[in-house]
């Protein structure tokens, strides 16, 4: 009995501190319910330093990048005090850098000028339900992290060939970014390894050359040299299926119907910040030209108030937003979400 209690209670303390995060801790601070003092926020930065780059804080070192992290916090707290907003803001491992180191660490500066020609449309007898989740399906892959890269469109790609390769074999294998980053002639599918590329073009290299594993061809964070061995080879597609440009409904029922899609948009710098909640700005560029970010759509729903939302998971490790993934609205091309979308056809072992 003893044995059970402690058991029990190493479980509770075990899974809270999994759980808990900077902004569980900080919350008072973060939502604005407590003043946001010099001291308060060195507190919190202390505890981002310990957490994030294991070390304690130095007044000649860390000064300048404290009131880094003191600005943001500033905004976000700014933020999470207005009562008209749809999602919370929060600090995550970048927040001590500035919103334009943020955008270049991803190299998000650059828009990928999407221009994917639609697919012939296909249609569907079942009705796609109200609320769906590939991830209750369990055929979604873990959260990844591109680190400083612009290659979110090869994890976009790997995450939808993930997905699918679970979908049609049941069995689960992770898939190699750096092959894409490293490997697809740049002329002939427009890909730029760490500068950026569109999912829908990798589609195309891996219906023509297949894609090895992430075991085989492990993930670098840089532009390096193709060592694609064809002996490896581990999966093939028959290429992209286009989603209509502006057509989320096209996009609810293709991701139903067959499983997670690769979707582009318009990172704005609040966009940064996101930790929970449905993202939805006033002001976010919505043409194919303004997509410069490349994420996985697994699921979509609606809020009590009725709002519409996609749920995305992105490639910013599992610190960032809500556990990795995060819900943009759905129906209105917010930051253009609606704009390039695809995903692989007819996933399989080669
Ligand atoms: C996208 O278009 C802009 C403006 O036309 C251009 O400057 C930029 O180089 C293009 N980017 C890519 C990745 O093609
Ligand atoms: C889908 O888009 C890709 C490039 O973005 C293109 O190569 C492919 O031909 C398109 N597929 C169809 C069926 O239009």
């Amino acid at each position: 009995m003893k044995y059970t209690i402690l058991a029990l209670l190493v479980i509770v303390i075990a899974f809270a501190s999994a759980k808990s995060s900077l902004n569980n801790e900080f919350e008072f601070l973060l939502k604005g319910h407590v003043p946001a003092s010099n001291s308060a926020v060195l507190g919190m930065y202390e505890a981002f330093l310990q957490k994030y780059k294991g070390k304690t804080f130095e007044v000649n070192h860390d000064m300048d990048r404290f009131m880094t992290f003191k600005a943001n916090v500033e905004r976000i707290i700014a933020h999470n005090s207005n009562p008209e907003r749809t999602f919370d803001m929060g600090i995550n491992h970048l927040s001590d850098l500035t919103q334009k180191e943020r955008l270049a660490y991803y190299n998000l500066m650059d828009p990928q000028n999407c221009s994917a020609t639609a697919s012939k449309r296909r249609v569907y007898n079942a009705e796609a339900p109200d609320y769906f989740n590939w991830v209750d399906q369990d055929v979604v892959s873990p959260v990844k992290d591109q680190k400083s890269c612009g290659s979110c469109w090869t994890f976009s790609t790997t995450g939808a060939i993930e997905s699918h390769y679970k979908i049609n074999t049941g069995e689960e294998e992770l898939f190699s970014e750096q092959e894409l980053i490293d490997c697809p002639d740049a002329e002939r599918y427009d890909t730029h390894g760490c500068k950026g590329g569109l999912p829908s073009y990798a589609f195309n290299f891996i219906k023509e050359v297949g894609l090895e594993t992430e075991n085989s061809y492990p993930y670098l964070a840089r532009d390096s040299v193709c060592t694609y061995d064809a002996e490896e080879l581990r999966v093939t597609t028959d290429g992209p299926f286009n989603i209509t440009a502006g057509d989320e409904e096209q996009l609810k029922e293709e991701l139903f119907n067959n499983g997670p899609v690769s979707v582009s948009f318009h990172v704005k710098e609040d966009f940064l910040d996101y930790t929970s909640g449905v993202y939805s700005v006033s002001d976010c560029p919505d043409t194919e030209q303004d997509v410069n970010h490349a994420v996985l759509a697994v699921g979509y729903g609606t809020t009590d108030d009725g709002m519409d939302y996609w749920i995305v998971k992105n490639s910013w490790s599992e610190v960032w937003g809500d556990e990795g993934f995060f819900k943009i609205e759905r129906g209105v091309n917010m930051c253009a979400i609606a704009m390039c979308n695809s995903y692989p056809l007819n996933v399989r072992k080669v």
